[in-house]
């Protein structure tokens, strides 16, 4: 089945799918600076809380690997500098956060095993790519325990982005959507279109189409009406960002789906990775929200859809655990109390194998 590429590393740098161009166009660009990098990011060119800390690690083996520095000394004042640079790009996303400290970290590990410039950053590089590789097999396994709750026939809802583009794997919803397929369970995939970026109707339903999965695009304001017909068996969407209580911010919007699922009886379902969990801070009222510019609400593809007024554009809202009947991750599957289930999977050994080479 399909499986979009929004990011890899070459022997030229690190290519980029625009994804603010789809589905129209499929275009790349090819990054040999970081700062590309982080401008990237910046402006949407990739996006999805997994594939921006991929992109982030690979902006942080770019800014490593071609520093002219002499000493260890020197390249871990820039690396610094790197990280800095990547880290102020999307607020909300933490797995940019854990990407960036996960960097970091093998630079000591680096810096430690040996005196070699080059070698050092050799293993950064090997250790962007190892991030990069492990999505495959992350998507995979919450794919594989999300599958179970999904229905045997029917329609499902989700919110965004959250596939192959979002992850650079095979998603996270749409991964535990894919592998439901895939097993043969008859899915019909509702897409609420996600105004005001439009992610659900860009590239969801494109990366739903392109797979051959069943689905019908809708605008965000049909979710209650579609929701209250009895036909959705459960509704599953990606997280930026997961409290240590399980109050999780996604994608705007995703809020409002949570309260009309549970008005209706539809569970609602998260599907993310231990790495889009933050239990430094308690609870949702923690998580920045992420604002972007009014412009993208009062224009549609640069077209102006409303007088020159006030418009607000929060990107993200926040999901109270306690609309939140399970959380699907690659170590297993969290619910209720998520204070205590949170942490002991994030305790847990990974069942996903990470291989240095
Ligand atoms: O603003 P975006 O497009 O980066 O927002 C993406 C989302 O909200 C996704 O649902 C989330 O990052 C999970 S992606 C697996």
């Amino acid at each position: 089945m399909y499986v979009a590429q929004p990011i890899k590393w070459t022997e030229h740098g690190v290519v980029m799918l625009d994804q603010r161009r789809l589905p129209a166009e499929e275009i790349s660009y090819t990054y040999t600076d970081y700062r590309e990098v982080a401008k990237a990011i910046r402006e949407m060119v990739i996006r999805g809380a997994p594939a921006i800390g991929v992109a982030a690690a690979m902006g942080v083996a770019l800014g490593v690997l071609h520093s002219s520095a002499k000493s260890k000394e020197t390249l871990q004042r820039e690396l610094a500098e790197v990280c800095a640079a990547l880290a102020e790009t999307r607020p909300t996303a933490v797995d940019l956060t854990w990407a960036l400290e996960r960097m970091c970290v093998r630079f000591a590990e680096l810096s430690n095993e040996t005196p070699d410039i080059e070698k050092i950053k050799k293993g950064m590089v090997e250790e962007a790519k190892l991030i990069h590789h492990e999505k495959k097999s992350t998507d995979e396994a919450i794919g594989r325990f999300g599958a179970e709750f999904m229905p045997r026939e029917g329609q499902v809802m989700t919110q965004c982005n959250a596939g192959a583009l979002a992850t650079a794997g095979i998603g996270t919803a749409l991964g535990v959507i894919r592998v439901a397929f895939e097993q043969g369970r008859k899915l019909h995939v509702l897409v609420p279109e996600t105004r005001p970026y439009l992610q659900g109707a860009r590239l969801t339903a494109w990366e739903l189409h392109k797979g051959g999965i069943p689905l019908t695009l809708i605008t965000d304001n049909m979710a209650g009406h579609f929701l209250k017909s009895g036909k959705v068996g459960a509704i599953v969407t990606g997280a930026d960002r997961i409290a240590a209580n399980g109050d999780t911010a996604n994608k705007i919007g995703t809020y409002q789906i949570a309260v009309l699922a549970k008005e209706n009886n539809v569970p609602f379902y998260i599907a993310a990775p231990v790495s889009t969990f933050d239990l430094s801070i308690p609870d949702g009222e923690h998580i920045p929200i992420e604002e972007r510019s009014a412009d993208e609400v009062t224009h549609l593809q640069g077209v102006r859809i409303a007088p020159d007024v006030h418009a607000a554009h929060p990107a993200f809202d926040v999901t109270p655990a306690r609309y939140i009947a399970a959380i699907f991750t690659e170590r297993g599957v969290a619910r209720a109390p998520y204070i205590d289930s949170l942490r002991s999977l994030a305790a847990s050994r990974d069942t996903v194998a990470t291989a240095r080479s």
